[in-house]
């Protein structure tokens, strides 16, 4: 048997509460004072309404005090049993684009990233590294904010779960939930994955028990532990999915979330006897509260400020609800089932979408710390830079699907793309500028563009960006972007502006103006690509003859064709994007028998573009 509930105690204490538990704080009395109510579930979802609209005060307003539309995005809070991998840099990326996007928009984003410090998984890798857990947690967190940086995240919040302000309202969470008669004690029976953090089904095991996701064995474990009566949700939850069914993207993760509920949920321990290394369970020190039923709290107990004193209350008046939660499809379940049942059970709105992402895989697995198959963050971005980093990943795996990484594809593809249909075009453009019109723009964009079909092509191109960047298909909005640039490549072509210099008088003079053209496409390129790739857009700014300080307070607005005027002096031409070489000794290398290869990395060449403080 997988697992198995202690029945008759569950059963007894189902009678002690009844449904209308106030969700006032109380303290803990004693541990077997524990409420829980059948009627509850049905009560509930019979009215449905608390449940499915939870109008508690502790809601807020979509806008902020400043009446601009908020935007609260999070990534998962990562596990600190290993410095970060190229899996989990992919979803920080992502959300990276998408609050840059939102802040285009004109939206004022908050982007709450961290880490999830607390339970045995990361007191068994603080253990083997020799570590004490507190030292373990402090370098692996400080690694992940080290590549945030690196890799031009900008977040707003970082949260670590073993902040005295998230332990706060974790306890205050649990006591709310424990008012509201829906934790109580249990024994626990069955096969525990220590990867997961998680008891599975014997049903959706490998042979020997083995873990699908880890490929490792889950043992069998025997605990007497707390529980969530996440029963009692299944009703509110499956109204929730039928009435927003865009609670659960994409669209086709949601079938399999309703099926998870439909199958039956069952409620689930919160607690673990045999961990030191977590929060204690309020009133029972014997217990820590179990890894997940803390973690998912650091959505809200990010929003707080360190000095301030810490409550639910201000938490939540501070940006609760989420807009958006990013995640791997592998933790759908506990976002899109647990998390919005525990969120109902005191009271608090639920996010308005959960988005579950399909993984980074290497040979078709899982790339992942507990398999070893990584690819390492560090090492791309320093050999390639930021922009290429963040633009592979988000151009070449769609949003939501799986994707496999191979050097030779993220080559041709950042070539192709950054270095020559972007970088090339400007280059090339700033060079006939400055050889013939001293760098210096001959007329507006918006009259050299008059009757030019090309501004329209651009046009929409820029509003399928937009509509893709809305509907998180970012793969999309950075091939409509690159197709932007592929129009600007086609007119650079078929004008020939060089040859038309040369003829001199009225063609020089149309050849000048198809400069200016061009040189509107390469800006609203930059503002366009500017969530994936911030450092590029900026180089391409500046050799516009931009301040940094303009750049920053671009907007959407700025995908407007119209931008450049007559008289505005560009930089002087520099690649903003090195092509990528691939070193003759690995082409040598390509050309032997597959078996006499070397199984190392292959050797690339990166020629180092312009600095930004050069820019
Ligand atoms: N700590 C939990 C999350 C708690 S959120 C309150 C956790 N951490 S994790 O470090 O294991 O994973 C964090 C995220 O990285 C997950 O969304 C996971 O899907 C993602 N990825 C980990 N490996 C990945 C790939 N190989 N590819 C894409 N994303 C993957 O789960």
């Amino acid at each position: 048997m997988a697992a198995r509930l202690n029945t008759p105690l569950h059963n007894a204490l189902s009678l002690l509460n009844p449904f209308n538990t106030p969700l006032s704080t109380k303290p803990f009395s004693s541990r077997n004072s524990f409420r829980y109510s059948k009627k509850l579930a049905s009560s509930q979802s019979s009215s449905g309404k608390r449940a499915l609209y939870c109008t508690s005060s502790l809601g807020i307003h979509e806008n902020g005090v400043d009446g601009a539309e908020k935007f609260v995005l999070t990534t998962p809070l990562y596990y600190v049993n290993a410095p970060p991998h190229m899996g989990s840099a992919y979803t920080t990326i992502a959300a990276d684009s998408i609050a840059r996007f939102q802040r285009l928009l004109g939206k004022k984003v908050i982007f709450i990233t961290g880490t999830d410090e607390h339970g045995e998984k990361i007191a068994t890798s603080a253990a083997a590294n020799g570590r004490n857990p507190a030292e373990h947690c402090d370098l692996i967190s400080q690694s992940y904010r080290t590549l945030w940086k690196e890799l031009d995240i900008a977040y707003d919040k970082f949260i670590r779960t073993t902040d005295p302000k998230h332990e706060a309202i974790v306890k205050e969470f649990y006591a709310r939930v424990y008012a509201n008669g829906d934790i109580y004690r249990a024994d626990y029976e069955g096969l525990y994955c220590v990867n997961c953090e998680e008891y599975k089904d014997e049903k959706e095991l490998l042979e020997n028990n083995c873990c699908p996701v880890h490929q490792m064995p889950c043992v069998a474990r025997k605990e007497d532990n707390y529980f969530f009566a996440l029963s009692k949700y299944q009703k509110p939850l499956e109204e929730i999915l039928s009435q927003n069914p865009r609670f659960v993207q994409p669209s086709y993760r949601l079938n399999e979330v309703q099926s998870w509920i439909k199958s039956g949920l069952r409620d689930f321990s919160i607690s673990r006897a045999l961990v030191d290394w977590g929060i204690p369970v309020p009133d029972d020190e014997k217990q820590t509260i179990y890894v997940w039923f803390d973690a998912l709290l650091g959505y809200i107990s990010a929003l707080t400020e360190d000095n301030e004193q810490q409550s639910l209350e201000t938490a939540v008046s501070l940006g609760w609800p989420a807009s958006l939660h990013l995640i791997g499809k592998d933790i759908l379940r506990f976002h899109a089932v647990y998390w919005p049942a525990m969120l109902m059970s005191a009271g608090l709105n639920l996010p308005k979408a959960v988005f579950g992402h399909g993984f980074l895989t290497k040979d078709g697995m899982k790339m992942g710390k507990s398999l070893g198959n990584t690819l390492e963050p560090f090492e791309l971005v320093q050999k390639f830079g930021p922009d290429a980093v963040r633009y592979f990943f988000l151009r070449e795996v769609e949003f939501g699907n799986d994707g496999d990484y191979s050097e030779d594809r993220f080559i041709k593809i950042v070539n192709a793309h950054l270095a020559n249909t972007i970088g090339n075009l400007l280059n090339r453009t700033l060079g006939l500028l400055k050889k013939n019109c001293e760098s210096t723009l001959v007329v507006d964009s918006t009259i050299a563009a008059e009757g030019i079909p090309l501004k329209d092509t651009v046009e929409k191109l820029v509003e399928k960006a937009r509509t893709n960047y809305e509907n998180l298909s970012l793969s999309s909005a950075c091939e409509a972007v690159l197709e932007i640039g592929n129009a600007g490549n086609s007119y650079m072509d078929q004008r020939a502006p060089w040859l038309l210099f040369k003829q001199g008088g009225v063609s020089a003079e149309a050849a000048a103006k198809d400069l200016v053209i061009i040189l509107e496409v390469m800006r609203i390129i930059a503002v366009a690509l500017s969530p994936v790739a911030p450092c590029l857009s900026l180089r391409i700014y500046s050799q516009l003859g931009y301040s940094v300080d303009q750049f920053k307070s671009i907007t959407w607005n700025d995908t407007k064709w119209g931008g450049l005027n007559g008289g505005q002096v560009m930089a002087q031409a520099s690649p903003v994007f090195a092509r990528i070489e691939l070193n003759p000794e690995k082409n040598e290398e390509e050309k032997k028998p597959k078996d006499s290869k070397k199984t190392g990395k292959s050797k690339v060449k990166v020629e180092q573009p312009q600095t930004l403080a050069e820019a």
